[in-house]
Formats: structure tokens, C-alpha cells, sequence
């Protein structure tokens, strides 16, 4: 039986484990493995290679992805669904394995739909798909962002500056939140709650009053804002698209530095991660999740679950449904907002 495997969207560190989980789960299963190359892409135009057990050897540390990615939607690009499944029938695959986020697994979900035989697996360093506790990758970017927040601290303290610091996350605060609350910050701000900029101002004054020369304010890039009384709170967006034609976030850490300055009058500074976040090694704790969701993926094949993706509940493995699992994000819950504001003294 031939099965083909895909990491779609952006990439996360943990894709390769998953990779090297699956290929060895399927060498059990008796399955013959297929690489496609980009995503979707390697459906769309018959572009991959074989899988075995030496091409994935050595592998389960590295960040990104062997199979490269794309965020090319199938259901975005002309007869997008017809040459996937042209594709699938001329190469004799019985099932397609996604590797992927919200996006990947939205299409996912609309494939097994039209009658594809698709098995899912969460990846995302967001951390916004529902059906799962965590996704992996998420572990480590909060480690890659806690120890930018830890090395913020000495330098804003020596220089009694406030230092912003911008995270990745899309529409949701939960890297923001793990760093925040890990890291210690001052301030947290999400696209859970609109920021409120004056609120802001005076609580860092009132630190400063304290004795507190110095402050940490950590913001997630899709944190909405507003700058004057007339206007909504607002994404804030590079103005370019990305490959699926969603806007690039990005842009709203200066923005609370400058208002930051301009309103409290501390020296402030911004430091933007980015993909930083998303590259190198995974933690300990993304490589065993994600070997843990190839293995079951795999044995979702074997026994014909699909339209399902692989989950963690609690510290279960678990399938759950693709349609369920991406209806709508999954958004920091209020709890872990009271949690970090003890701390905001
Ligand atoms: O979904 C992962 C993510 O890193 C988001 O946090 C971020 O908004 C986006 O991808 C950046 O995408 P790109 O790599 O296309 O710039």
C-alpha cells in the first residue's frame, strides 16, 4: 500500500521527527512511503520522492522539513482538486498523510470531504488548532522567545529602558502568553484582548513610581490596537499578502514602543523575533510529541480512520475529527490572562 506524506504551511521544528515516526511506523505497517515535495505542490504537480528509513535517518533533531513547504491552497488554484486527485490516482496512493496548521488542515478537511482518503497531523508553533492540547513546535518557539525575554530583562535593566518584544502567534496570544508569564513581563498583550495603549502607559509609570526602572511588554503580533478615541482596534499587517493570500502580520511592536515613548516619555526600544521563532532545533518535548503523533498517524492509516487527525489529550494520543478540529481557533483561555496579571506589579 502506497502512502503519501506532505508538511504544509509554515514550518515548525518537530516536522522532521514526524517525518522519520511515520516512515518507521509505515516500514512495520509493510507501507510504501511518498514523499511530496511543498505541501499541496506535490500533489498539484507530481513532484516527489521516495521515503525509507536511510532517507530519513539522522533527521529527528533538525529543524524545517525535508519535503520543504508551501501555503499553496489546492482549492485556491485552478481544477486544484481535480489534478490533486489525478495525481493520487496515477500514483496509486491509498492515503495522504497532511503535516500541517490550521490552513493545511482546513483543505485537509475539505479533501477528505470530496472523498480523499487523508489523515491529519497538527503541527503549528501558534498553537491555534482546536482538538489538540498543544501542537508541537509550540514548545519550542515559547523556549526560543523566553530566552530572548530573559536577555531583554538584563539589558533593559542596565539601561532603565522599556524594551517591547514582538512574537509570532497569527490571531492568537498563546506564545505571547507562555513567554510572558515564563519570562516574567510586565506587560502582555494578545489578540485575545484589544489593547488598551493608555492602560499600558500608566501602569509602566506607576512601576517606575515604584522604584521599578525598568519594564518588559511582551505583544503578539495579531494583538489589536487602537490609536485614537474615533478609530476600532486594528490588525496590524506589513500590507503583503502571503501565498494563501492572507495578510502578513507584523509592525505592531513599534507601534506600542512609539505610543509607549510618546505617552510616558521612558526610553523606549522594540525587538522583533520573527522566525527565529521558528527555526533550529526542536526541545525534548516537540521531538517526542511529534514522533508520538507519526507513530499514531501511521496506525490511523492502517486502520482506516480517516478524515481524522492525530491529537494530544491530556497526555493521550488520540484521533479526533479534522472538520471539528479546525471550525475555529483555539484562543487563550481568561484564566491564563489573571494568572500573568499577578505578576504585573
Ligand atoms: O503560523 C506560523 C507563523 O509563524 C505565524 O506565527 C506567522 O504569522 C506566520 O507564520 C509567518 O508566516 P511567513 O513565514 O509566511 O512569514
Amino acid at each position: 500500500m502506497k502512502v503519501a506524506v506532505l508538511t504544509g504551511g509554515g514550518d515548525c521544528p518537530g516536522l522532521n521527527a514526524v517525518i522519520r515516526a511515520i516512515v518507521r511506523r509505515a516500514s512495520e505497517h509493510g507501507f510504501e512511503m511518498m514523499g511530496l515535495r511543498d505541501g499541496w505542490k506535490g500533489l498539484l504537480d507530481d513532484n516527489h520522492f521516495r521515503l525509507t528509513r536511510e532517507t530519513t535517518s539522522g533527521i529527528l533533531h533538525r529543524g524545517g522539513t525535508i519535503l520543504g513547504t508551501s501555503r499553496v491552497n489546492p482549492f485556491k488554484v485552478e481544477n486544484g482538486l481535480e489534478r490533486v486527485k489525478r495525481a493520487i490516482e496515477r500514483n496509486g496512493i491509498h492515503a495522504v498523510i497532511a503535516i500541517g496548521g490550521e490552513g493545511t488542515l482546513s483543505a485537509a478537511t475539505r479533501m477528505a470531504q470530496e472523498g480523499v482518503r487523508i489523515v491529519g497531523v497538527p503541527k503549528t508553533i501558534d498553537n491555534d488548532l482546536n482538538g489538540t492540547d498543544f501542537t508541537f513546535g509550540f514548545d519550542t518557539a515559547v523556549m526560543i522567545a523566553t530566552e530572548a525575554v530573559d536577555r531583554l530583562h538584563s539589558t533593559a535593566e542596565s539601561h532603565k529602558r522599556v524594551i517591547v518584544c514582538e512574537v509570532m502567534g497569527r490571531h492568537v496570544g498563546w506564545i505571547a502568553t507562555y513567554a510572558g508569564i515564563a519570562g516574567g513581563a510586565d506587560v502582555i498583550l494578545v489578540p485575545e484582548i484589544p489593547a488598551d495603549l493608555e492602560a499600558v502607559a500608566q501602569h509602566l509609570q506607576r512601576r517606575n513610581a515604584g522604584g521599578r526602572t525598568f519594564s518588559i511588554v511582551v505583544v503578539a503580533e495579531g494583538t489589536r490596537i487602537k490609536l485614537s478615541a474615533d478609530q476600532n482596534e486594528q490588525l496590524v499587517t506589513t500590507g503583503a499578502l502571503d501565498e494563501a493570500g492572507r495578510p502578513r502580520l507584523g509592525g505592531v511592536g513599534n507601534i506600542v514602543a512609539s505610543e509607549i515613548e510618546r505617552r510616558t516619555g521612558f526610553e523606549t526600544r522594540v525587538s522583533v523575533l520573527g522566525h527565529i521563532q521558528r527555526g533550529g532545533a526542536p526541545t525534548a518535548h516537540d521531538r517526542v510529541l511529534a514522533t508520538r503523533f507519526g507513530v499514531h498517524a501511521c496506525d490511523m492509516v492502517a486502520r482506516g480512520e480517516f478524515g481524522r487527525m492525530a491529537a494530544l489529550r491530556g497526555n493521550e494520543i488520540v484521533s479526533e475529527n479534522l472538520a471539528e478540529a479546525t471550525r475555529e481557533l483555539k484562543r487563550v483561555p481568561k484564566e491564563f490572562f489573571e494568572v500573568a496579571q499577578v505578576f504585573f506589579g
